[in-house]
């Protein structure tokens, strides 16, 4: 038996913010990040909408990005203080993935962070407050899944929740919160998307209902998202669209090993001096990875379907495979996103010598290999992978030399 789980009302296009005022319910927590949503306008229209729907509202704002297991626990605080009937959280992916988190704790407070993280084992929500979603970049789409990703800095590891009880009742998609997004936000963002997409399509819990979700987003996301990257506002409320149809898909598929690379390279390099941004990472890694996982054969027929379905060129799959790699290193370029943690700067462009050295990163790639084999993401990968294999692939993710193996 397999499940697949959307929030259940999905409002979108442009405006859409305004289906707030349909929410039912006496308390709203807003949950923000740190303040392009106040300078854009976009919280006070939350904040005047919930009020317009009868709601006393509270905000905690502040989240910062990739957010920490601290800000989790105060902000369930202060859920605990103002118990809300709902959570609205609004923002990019680190606001709402916080907003989530907190959800968890503010329904059990006793719950400790480890137990939040057993895979699909999270107790059953709703019990005090249901959970809107209003994205404002355009890649995470966790206004629709059941995802969190939460840093322990402590370790400098990021942790995947996972469960169908923080996926979204409701999620608004409106694509007016998009176009404040600064350009380089806008590719990150969307390279996460299309990692979302192709990883969701090859994954072993792929399916007939995630399918057509996967390879439509991979399709809108090759039309629009450079096109977006350099401003055009039209493709960019398409491309809000599209990561959130790839979310739909990843979030009942799953992801692969792309995701488990970037959850353990993104903050563990922190002490000098810069994360390797999350959308920038999977940018990187999956050219790399789909060599790797192409050596499945059943993987490789798929990659061959969305090589056809983009119009990419090959006679067969070995070589729809090199195409597809070659489409997405050049959409890398085409993005400013360098193609291997060694070039990668700490203002996150290309240069000649980025901020992780060759041998922090070295010493470093044993431990990193072991915790990226045993990150959520790797169970539905189509390829198998021991560290030993890790440690190569992430070595070619790091020169930027071929997978032969
Ligand atoms: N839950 C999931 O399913 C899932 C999936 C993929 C990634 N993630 C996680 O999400 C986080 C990344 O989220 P993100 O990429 O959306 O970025 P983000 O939320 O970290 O935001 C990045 C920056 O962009 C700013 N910003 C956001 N929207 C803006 C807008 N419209 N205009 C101007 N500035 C804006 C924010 O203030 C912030 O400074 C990571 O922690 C990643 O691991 C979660
Ligand atoms: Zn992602």
């Amino acid at each position: 038996m397999a499940r697949f789980t959307l929030p259940r009302d999905l409002y979108h296009g442009k405006g859409s913010l305004e289906a707030l005022k349909n929410l039912k319910g006496t308390r709203a927590m807003v949950c923000v990040g740190g303040g392009s949503m106040k300078r854009n306008g976009f919280l006070d229209k939350v904040n005047a909408y919930l009020k317009e729907a009868g709601m006393e509202v509270e905000v905690f704002e502040g989240i910062e990005p990739d957010p920490s297991v601290d800000t989790v626990m105060k902000g369930a605080e202060a859920m605990a203080k103002f118990q809300p009937d709902w959570i609205v959280a609004i923002g990019g992916g680190s606001p709402i993935d916080a907003a989530k988190a907190m959800w968890i704790k503010y329904e059990y407070p006793g719950i400790t962070f480890e137990e939040m993280c057993v895979v699909f084992g999270i107790p059953e929500l709703r019990k005090k407050a249901r959970f809107c979603a209003i994205p404002s970049t355009s890649g995470t789409a966790t206004e629709v899944t059941a995802f969190s990703v939460i840093t322990d800095y402590e370790k400098g590891i990021k942790y995947p929740l996972a469960d169908f009880e923080i996926t979204p009742d409701v999620a608004i998609v409106d694509p007016e919160l998009a176009e404040t997004m600064p350009p380089k936000l806008v590719a990150h963002t969307g390279m996460d998307a299309i990692t979302h997409a192709i990883e969701a399509y090859v994954s072993t819990a792929n399916c007939d209902y995630t399918d057509p979700l996967a390879i439509f987003a991979i399709k809108m996301i090759q039309n629009d998202l450079v096109g977006s990257y350099k401003g055009d506002m039209a493709k960019r409320a398409s491309m809000h669209n599209a990561q959130c149809l790839a979310g739909m898909a990843f979030s009942n598929a799953l992801l692969g090993i792309v995701h488990s690379m970037a959850h353990k390279t993104g903050a563990v390099f922190e002490d000098l001096g810069a994360h390797i941004i999350h959308g920038a990472a999977n940018a990187m890694y999956l050219p790399k990875v789909i060599a790797f996982n192409a050596k499945d054969e059943t993987a490789k027929k798929r990659y061959g379907v969305i090589a056809d379905y983009m119009g990419l060129e090959g006679t067969n799959d070995d070589e729809k495979v090199a195409s597809l790699i070659k489409y997405l290193r050049g959409m890398n370029d085409a993005l400013n996103i360098p193609q291997c943690i060694k070039n990668y700067g700490a203002d996150s462009y290309s240069c000649e010598q980025g901020f992780v050295p060759e041998n922090i990163f070295l010493e470093r790639l044993p431990e990193i290999a072991k915790n990226a084999v045993g990150d959520a993401c790797t169970g539905s990968n189509p390829r198998a992978i021991s560290v030993e294999e890790m440690e190569k692939l992430l070595k070619c993710c790091y020169y930027d030399t071929e997978v032969d193996f």
